[in-house]
């Protein structure tokens, strides 16, 4: 019988306790069938779905510490704050004559006849600024000088002040911080100074002032760590970034969600404004501002400092294929439900609610084939040199598209079609994906599920939110599924501890564990569903819309989820064929809350089980590796389990839940193994190539 040799102390004592129970309960029998290997494992299985939610992006994975730096969101001064109410200014005004760009066109003007060290603003940054001691900030800014005799803006990080250590006050705390910039012309010009701050502080702020007396105007106003991903200077947020490339995930889905549709057709996503310099990107409402009247977050903009390179970009660093995800000429369908005509033709009947000025169906089809020449074309073609300006001149290797995000209906039906069509024509390698609409099933799912296959499409895309036992229920899902038709993407999923967008869900190891079972089935249909992801990815913990997400973080640090670890065990074992596992009666469908699934890995050679016992009970298994060749004498058991189906990580405790590695001996081609209460566990045993 294969012991554990090693285990957690968690580990162990649920070994022991199986190993006391064993004797009484038999074990399940299942049997894999390593000598009939069927369906390949997409290479893509298992991906990220990144969405801007949750502070995701501006305040999160893009480690801008400046909000609003260019002053061009709809409130001009959303982020700043004159210092003592601006009673040392003359005036502050932010104005656009004479912008720094055509699309910055905002900039903000400081006049002071008084002068003093209060003459100025402060940022307070995204729930303020996570700085780390020693580490190094650049602080840039564009500026101009006016009439006087401003001689130098004083840059100050600094904590707000706490008097008798209260709560913050608009008044000066300690400096972290401090330089100051001068040479000033009355020419916009960009200055540079990097700050070492003398302590780590999660919540700093940083104070710009001025020094005499007179007018200067300033624009684009950064203070972006040196500590990026790769040390690039635009770079991401190295912790954040390490977690999804520890996964190694087979896709990077962006920009979302339902981002990329807005809530009406002005505010959808468009892809090209989030290219070329990063200071003459616009500014664009996020539409998981003011949603959840529960999460009212009306400072939530998009900069795009995270824009559509830096996603390929990213994808390409963590080996993620990428898939934009496209508006389709749709609205948000819960929000305006506004339509691009179809055609140019407008008036009478035009297609309802389209906005006089709509952009046509066209403009949208066109951004699309755009995108696959920025993304994959030569640097001679206009797109592509575009992409080789900003230092990508190898191609992306583009080769999915989502069409829409979370559509339904006709309307989006006859333009789905058309977007394939003229896709199809110029680009016939490129696959689509396509949407089912935001429920799992009913009449519109099942309409749109029908209408295309019948359009013969390459990916549909099915999401579910819902209860946990939803998931343990629904194991068996594919297992009906119509071979041959078109391929499932399971694009969004989650359990909900309590309700779907409820923010009383919890990331419970219920939900994670039920995650794990339901996805025994994703893997046993490798010939249905080819790509899978969790939504939503990222969630700041101070600043969140929605809940449940896969990995949380605050100004400084960040943990995965226990549904991180089960994506990432399931991403790390996808193996590359599914061997066919045979389950005691009524396991498969989930009624015994048994759940498995195997592969096998070519590569290593590895025979890979995925266990899951849904029961505060051990569970003995003895599982028969058919027809295997030979097998090695040491496998590796990594085991996610705690018998308290609440338990959640936490910023306090990352790894409250996370997998415990140990290995066990291998004889003869049974194996015997105990399952602890309320696990998920990946079994790797080494067999002959
Ligand atoms: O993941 C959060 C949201 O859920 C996505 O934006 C949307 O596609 C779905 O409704």
């Amino acid at each position: 019988m294969p012991i554990p040799t090693r285990f957690s102390t968690l580990a162990t004592g649920l070994a022991l306790l199986g190993a006391l129970t064993i004797r009484a309960q038999a074990p399940a029998t299942l049997t894999v069938q390593v000598n009939k290997p069927g369906a390949a494992v997409n290479k893509n299985m298992y991906g990220l779905f990144f969405e801007d939610i949750n502070f995701a992006a501006d305040g999160g994975l893009y480690p801008e510490l400046v909000k609003n730096k260019s002053f061009e969101t709809d409130d001009h001064l959303l982020g700043w704050k004159a210092l003592r109410g601006g009673a040392a200014l003359t005036s502050y005004v932010v104005l656009t004559d004479g912008p720094i760009g055509p699309t910055n066109n905002h900039f903000l003007r400081l006049s002071t006849q008084v002068g003093g060290p209060e003459a100025g603003f402060v940022n307070e940054g995204f729930r303020g600024m996570g700085v780390k001691q020693g580490a190094e900030y650049t602080f840039s800014v564009y500026l101009r000088r006016g009439p006087g005799s401003i001689a130098a803006l004083n840059v100050t990080l600094e904590e707000p002040g706490r008097p008798s250590g209260g709560p913050e006050t608009a008044a000066s705390g300690p400096a972290l911080a401090q330089a100051r910039i001068t040479d000033l012309t009355s020419e916009w010009k960009k200055y540079s100074v990097v700050l070492r701050p003398s302590a780590t502080f999660a919540k700093a702020r940083l104070k710009l002032t001025v020094e005499g007396t007179g007018t200067l105007d300033l624009d684009v106003a950064s203070l972006y760590p040196k500590d990026t991903w790769k040390g690039r200077e635009n770079g991401l947020r190295p912790d954040l970034v390490q977690l999804l490339a520890d996964m190694k995930p087979g896709f990077l889905r962006f920009p979302g969600g339902c981002i990329v549709e807005g809530r009406t057709l002005a505010q959808r996503y468009q892809w090209k404004e989030t290219i070329g310099a990063v200071a003459a990107r616009p500014s664009l409402i996020n539409r998981w501002n003011t949603e959840f009247l529960h999460k009212f977050t009306p400072d939530y903009y998009q900069s795009f400092g995270l824009g559509f390179f830096e996603y390929f970009q990213l994808a390409e660093d963590i080996g993620a294929a990428p898939l934009p995800i496209l508006n389709v000429g749709m609205a948000c369908q819960y929000n305006s439900a506004e339509l691009a005509p179809i055609s140019a033709a407008k008036g009478p009947n035009a297609p309802v609610a389209a906005a006089d000025d709509a952009p046509t169906l066209d403009t949208f089809i066109q951004d699309a084939l755009d995108l696959v020449e920025f993304a994959n074309g030569p640097v001679s073609s206009p797109w592509g040199a575009k992409r080789a300006a900003m230092g990508h001149p190898a191609s992306f290797n583009l080769q999915m598209i989502g069409v829409g995000n979370e559509q339904w209906g006709p309307q989006y039906l006859e333009r789905y079609e058309l977007f394939a069509k003229a896709l199809k024509a110029k680009y016939p390698a490129i696959e689509l994906v396509s949407s089912a609409g935001p429920s799992p099933d009913g009449p519109l799912f099942d309409t749109d599920s029908k209408a295309l296959t019948q359009l013969k499409a390459d990916y549909i895309d099915e999401h579910y939110y819902a209860k946990p036992e939803w998931f343990r229920t629904n194991v068996g899902r594919y297992d009906g599924y119509a071979r041959g038709g078109p391929k499932i993407f399971a694009g969004e999923y989650a359990a909900q501890s309590v309700a779907i967008a409820s923010p009383d869900n919890r990331n419970t190891w219920d939900c994670a564990i039920s995650e794990a079972a339901f996805m025994t089935g994703l893997e046993r249909n490798a010939d249905v569903v080819g790509m899978a992801s969790y939504a939503p990815l990222f969630a700041n913990v101070d600043a969140w819309q929605w809940t449940p997400d896969m990995i949380w973080f605050d100004n400084l640090n960040s943990y995965g989820s226990p549904s991180y670890y089960v994506q990432k065990l399931y991403a790390l074992n996808k193996g590359t064929r599914v061997l066919p596992v045979t389950m005691p009666a009524g396991a498969k469908n989930g009624t015994d809350n048994l759940f498995a699934s195997a592969v096998v890995d070519a590569p290593t050679g590895d025979v890979v089980l995925k266990l899951v016992n849904y029961s505060g009970s051990p569970r003995p298994v003895s599982i028969s590796l058919a027809g295997a060749k030979k097998l090695g004498k040491t496998g590796r058991a990594q085991v996610l389990a705690t018998a308290d189906l609440q338990t959640q990580n936490s910023l306090k405790e990352p790894k409250k839940l996370a997998p415990q590695e140990s290995t066990f001996t291998v004889k003869g081609s049974t194996l015997n193994y105990t399952l602890a209460p309320n696990s998920f566990t990946v079994l790797r045993v080494p067999a002959q190539k």
